[in-house]
């Protein structure tokens, strides 16, 4: 190995780290604007904004009007403050892109449709996410029983049969 490839593996090793040691422990970050939390809570958990690129959650909230079948449309002034929170904490790797055809206007990017999300979460049977406890894979806290406060630790999960979660 040359001297430029291993400073390369080095250097990717070394933003790669952080997250990944903390991949259980995902807390919502220190500047969270208040408004993010009333306006982005109401239907579903506040998604953490380092789960998805920053172009991904500027289209999200380019179309609140259209959101996902619903409207969650905002005030210009709260929708600036929570795109700029979101754009500021998004994750930056690859693998956090979605695979959604963004081009389309009607198809929404998604955090579950990132590459790291589907990595994460190949052991889990395919049964688990049309169960009618969960239904959807955005349903975090069918499965992450402390979701809300940041925590996807082993111990946290609870499958939809009643089970923990064993490796
Ligand atoms: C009126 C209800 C409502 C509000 C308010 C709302 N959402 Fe959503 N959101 C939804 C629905 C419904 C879905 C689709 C859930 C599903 O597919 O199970 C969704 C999905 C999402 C997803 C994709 C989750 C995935 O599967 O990866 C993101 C990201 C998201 N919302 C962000 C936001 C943000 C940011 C806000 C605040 C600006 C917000 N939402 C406010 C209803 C809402
Ligand atoms: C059907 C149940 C289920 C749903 C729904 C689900 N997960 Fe998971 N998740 C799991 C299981 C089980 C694991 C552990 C997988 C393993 O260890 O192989 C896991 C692992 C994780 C991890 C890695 C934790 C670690 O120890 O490194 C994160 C982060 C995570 N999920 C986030 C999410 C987010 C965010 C959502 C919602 C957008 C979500 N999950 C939805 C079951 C679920």
């Amino acid at each position: 190995m040359n001297i430029l490839r291993l400073a390369t593996t080095l250097l990717c090793l070394a933003s790669a780290l952080p997250f990944t040691a903390q991949a259980d422990n995902l807390p919502l970050p220190a500047d969270t604007p208040a408004v993010f939390k009333t306006e982005c809570t109401s239907c579903h958990l506040a998604f953490p904004p380092q789960l998805m690129q920053a172009k991904d959650w500027r289209q999200i909230m380019a179309q609140l009007d259209q959101h996902y079948g619903d409207n969650a449309s905002l005030d210009p002034k709260t929708r600036r403050i929570i795109e700029d929170f979101l754009v500021r904490n998004a994750a930056r790797g690859k693998s956090f892109s979605s695979s959604v055809a963004t081009s389309n206007d009607t198809e929404l990017p998604r955090l579950t449709g990132t590459a790291w999300f589907t990595r994460e979460h190949r052991e889990v049977a395919r049964a688990n996410w049309t169960h009618t406890k969960v239904r959807s894979a955005s349903n975090c806290a069918a499965c992450h029983t402390k979701a809300a406060e940041g925590s996807f630790r082993e111990r946290d999960i609870l499958m939809p049969n009643g089970q923990r979660w064993e490796d």
